[in-house]
């Protein structure tokens, strides 16, 4: 792809600057001459290279993929036992992330009792999943907390790519005549070149299906955590908010106070995720690491985790390159909020009075523990609690953490009692127009009741602590 766009870069200024030539040396009778073949010459010979070109990266391309496999179905066939095990654990549900793009599959794992008090929803940060808290997960479900951990759109089991339909209009673009050669194979690029001395797409204007992998920002993430929290009736939600994914929640949680009972957040600097995005970006060195399950565990080793066995960390590694993870955990690192002003946040009046527990690594590093003391300090009503692992969880410590956020979400006021009380009467008193037929409306309350039971509590919630 970078030779591709360097040759895009090269070639445009050549052709532009060889016309106005011709036009300004006109007056010269032999100059244009020399300038007409040198722009005959030119074409045929960038896109005779462009061809080979191109048949080197396809060829290579083909290579590549016999010795690795792409496609979703080997991919989810080749996955270790443990991972096997994950998946059957869960389920997906359909989330709309970009209004107007086709819905994507969250993956999902739950425990506990749907009627808890608490609905812990655990949200993992960037090159994380649902993968790293199934012993949390577990921990809380035995305890009769209702959780869920899903992998966000993206990462994990989720979905990490969309197709979208979307005019094309072919043209100078390189990358479309690549696309072009690499649909109509090789000698048809050939054919073109013998018959017209450039390969041309002009004239195409078509519907072309775009696979475009799915890149979380703040907006999508307040998509996906408005449909999941609805669609699985967590509200008044509980959130456990790991590393990244803190940042790219904290608007939505501003704007949705009434959905939210409590926010624990884990080990996380809003624009500073564990895993560092460069390795995932940077030629070779992505290679390398995703490539390697020694590269793999040496930086999981030095950045997440404080120790991590060889089968958990291959896990790790699958999630991520699987199905092209890699391009969309990197798209996801480039928006994160780089400004974001914790201080200003906590300030706000949708945080204010939101019960907001810190759950910090202390053995991590002396840097990181600093860290969250200042974190603590921009967030007056958080209180500030240590635990002894990495800045991902893992089995050995997840028990530390499963029960510090028990802790939390039980000392918390109970929903449910002031819930079912109190949508009744502000139905009566917001409603003097429908006063007449209570019943039906009653009726209609109790069933849809059912369904949107989340939004009504947490409306009634919301009104009760405003005032
Ligand atoms: C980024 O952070 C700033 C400062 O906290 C905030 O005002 C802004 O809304 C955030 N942007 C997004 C897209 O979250």
């Amino acid at each position: 792809m970078a030779i591709i766009t360097e040759q895009q870069n090269e070639s445009k200024p050549q052709l532009r600057k060889s016309k106005p030539k011709s036009n300004s040396t006109s007056p010269p009778p032999q100059p244009p001459s020399k300038s007409d073949t040198s722009t005959a010459a030119n074409p045929f010979h960038f896109w005779f290279y462009f061809t080979i070109v191109v048949s080197l990266i396809s060829l290579s391309f083909t290579l590549f993929s016999s010795l690795s496999p792409q496609d979703p179905k080997t991919w989810f066939l080749n996955l270790p036992p443990i991972l096997r095990h994950h998946y059957s654990n869960g389920r997906t549900i359909k989330v709309q992330t970009t209004p107007n793009h086709p819905q994507v599959g969250v993956f999902s794992i739950q425990q506990g009792p749907t009627n808890s008090d608490s609905n812990v929803l655990i949200v993992p940060g960037i090159g994380c999943s649902s993968f790293s808290f199934h012993n949390i997960v577990k921990y809380l479900g035995n305890k009769y907390v209702h959780v869920v951990s899903i992998d966000l759109p993206g990462s994990g089991f989720s979905d990490k790519s969309i197709t979208v339909v979307e005019d094309k209009v072919g043209g100078n673009n390189l990358w479309d005549v690549y696309e072009e050669i690499k649909e109509k194979g090789l000698f048809w690029g050939f054919d073109q070149l013998v018959e017209q001395g450039y390969v041309n797409n002009e004239e195409l204007i078509s519907k072309k299906e775009i696979v475009k992998s799915i890149e979380l920002g703040s907006e999508e993430m307040g998509r996906v955590l408005s449909q999941v929290v609805d669609s699985m009736g967590l509200t008044p939600v509980d959130l456990v908010l790991h590393d990244s994914a803190f940042g790219l929640s904290a608007n939505w949680i501003s704007e949705n106070r009434g959905l939210i009972r409590s926010v624990v957040i884990l080990d996380s600097l809003p624009a500073k995720p564990a895993l560092p995005v460069w390795v995932l970006e940077v030629p070779l060195v992505r290679e390398i690491v995703l490539g390697s399950r020694f590269a793999f565990e040496r930086v999981l080793a030095m950045c997440c985790v404080k120790s991590i066995g060889a089968v958990e960390a291959e896990a790790h590694r699958i999630l991520l390159k699987g199905r092209n993870g890699r391009r969309a955990v990197v798209g996801m690192g480039k928006k994160l909020n780089f400004s974001f002003d914790l201080a200003e946040w906590s300030g706000l009046d949708g945080i204010r009075g939101l019960p907001i527990r810190l759950i910090w690594s202390s053995g991590w590093s002396e840097e990181w523990f600093a860290e969250g003391r200042r974190v603590s300090e921009a967030l007056p009503q958080a209180m500030f609690v240590t635990h002894s692992g990495g800045r991902w969880t893992q089995e050995h410590n997840a028990e530390e953490v499963g029960e510090s956020i028990y802790e939390f979400v039980t000392s918390l006021p109970k929903p449910t009692k002031q819930v079912v009380e109190e949508p009744i009467p502000e139905a009566k008193i917001g409603d003097p127009n429908h006063h007449q037929d209570v019943h039906g409306s009653h009726d209609h309350h109790n069933g849809h009741g059912h369904a949107h039971a989340g939004y009504m509590d947490a409306h009634g919630l919301d009104h009760g602590w405003a005032m």
